[in-house]
């Protein structure tokens, strides 16, 4: 099976061509493999790190800028664009047109193209509707929705934080050069032993997940108030850091530890000792609001805070999914999200797992995997469309909030 999948969620503009190949039967296991035919990913960290932040409309503007020429780029180096002359009935104008009505001038970019070429050959597009920034997720699903139709291909809608958890159990093979010159990947997920516990960290998440069944997912845990990687981002900035600040935070903090420099206070672990498995990330925030309040901030003092601040969302983190694992007899944990490329917490997880739980497989994206992409956004639609579990497009709405378990 080929898919088309694209991720438009927050700030990275993806799409990508997957071809997938179960091992057995979706509703029996997860084994399959998968050849990334084509990749283009553009990041709009630059633009918004002027602004400090992801501003949903510049998002938005930006995906509307660059998506169909990156799906252009993507079927070219999966060789699946075949150039012949359409012929577009005068309702498919008006359809496109309609669909694309918000997304300035891609209607007419995308209908000239379509113009020239016959429907790839693709099974099914897959395309995030959720969680994320919902005025962009819209450029996403709007232009799926716009493909779908001129290509007569169904569409398959993708909760993006299960984009995440496909990643961490994704291993990449091997690569190698297709006839075109262009480079693909082999990828394949293994048969999983359940139960999967997931651990989804990054701007807007920090949860726990136990999927009892392949596909299947139930909230055990979540945060109370700020995510991790909020939380790690909003500290960047009492240190000064640029935005996003997770990576800069870890930076200094792997400094503090070359350099022997800690904190002679402890900051707090929220929750830590609470028997559930929820999440508090505002309270260690604002005491090391407190701490730098007032303070002439060094650079040692700067990586001592970074270290102390990092331990703390280790340790928080380790222990709940600690406490997760007892409650729900996982043999799998999955590390997704943005704040899964954390050095540190990666390390905490693979140190402490090891000692607590030797039995237990600890599954960590590959780094390319780790931040946004459409590679996730394909593995997760294609169990989906192995299942036929397809989406109605006149019903298909982007859901910022959406979630992957009511709790
Ligand atoms: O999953 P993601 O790319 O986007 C969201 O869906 O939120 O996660 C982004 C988050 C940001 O808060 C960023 O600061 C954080 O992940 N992050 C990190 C690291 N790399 C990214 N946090 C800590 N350490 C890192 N190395
Ligand atoms: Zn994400």
């Amino acid at each position: 099976m080929k898919l088309l999948a694209i991720e438009t969620s927050c700030d990275e503009t993806a799409v990508c061509i997957l071809e997938a190949n179960l091992e057995n039967s979706a509703t029996e296991g997860s084994a399959a493999s998968f050849t990334v035919l084509g990749n283009k990913l553009l990041s709009q960290i630059d633009i918004h790190r002027e602004y400090g932040g992801v501003y949903p409309m510049v998002a938005k503007r930006e995906h509307a800028k660059h998506l169909l020429s990156l799906t252009y780029k993507a079927l070219n180096d999966a060789s699946l664009l075949d150039e012949e002359v359409q012929t577009l009935s005068p309702k498919m104008y008006m359809d496109v047109a309609d669909l694309l009505v918000r997304e300035e001038g891609m209607a007419t970019e995308l209908l000239t193209l379509a113009e020239t070429l016959n429907p790839p050959d693709i099974d099914a597009i897959a395309v995030t509707a959720g969680p994320g920034l919902e005025p962009a997720l819209w450029v996403g699903v709007n232009f799926a929705k716009a493909l779908a139709l001129l290509w007569n291909k169904p569409i398959v809608s993708v909760n993006h934080m299960e984009g995440h958890i496909c990643a961490a159990l994704a291993k990449i093979e091997s690569s190698f050069t297709q006839e075109n010159g262009t480079t693909a990947q082999e990828l394949s997920i293994p048969k999983i032993e359940l139960p999967l516990l997931s651990l989804l960290i990054s701007g807007g998440h920090t949860e726990l997940v136990v999927s009892r069944a392949w596909g299947e997912f139930e909230l055990i845990g979540a945060t109370r108030d700020d995510a991790v990687g909020e939380a790690f981002d909003k500290v960047a900035r009492m240190l000064g850091l640029p935005y996003p600040g997770g990576p800069e935070v870890s930076k200094l903090a792997e400094l503090a530890r070359e350099l022997g420099l800690s904190e002679e206070s402890p900051l707090p672990r929220p929750m830590i000792h609470e028997q559930h498995c929820d999440f508090s990330f505002s309270g260690l925030k604002t005491s090391v609001l407190y701490r730098v309040k007032d303070l002439e901030l060094t650079e040692e003092k700067k990586q001592s805070i970074a270290r102390e601040f990092e331990d703390a969302a280790a340790d928080v983190l380790y222990a709940k999914t600690k406490r997760a694992i007892e409650e729900t007899g996982a043999m799998t944990v999955a590390l997704g999200g943005g704040v899964s490329a954390n050095t540190h917490i990666k390390r905490v997880f693979a140190k402490r797992l090891a000692e607590d739980f030797p039995d237990i497989t600890l599954a960590i994206p590959a780094p390319i995997l780790t931040t946004d992409n459409a590679i996730m956004i394909g593995l997760a639609g294609f169990y989906h469309a192995e299942r036929s579990d397809f989406t109605d497009p006149d019903v298909l709405r982007a859901d910022g909030n959406r979630k992957l378990a009511p709790k």
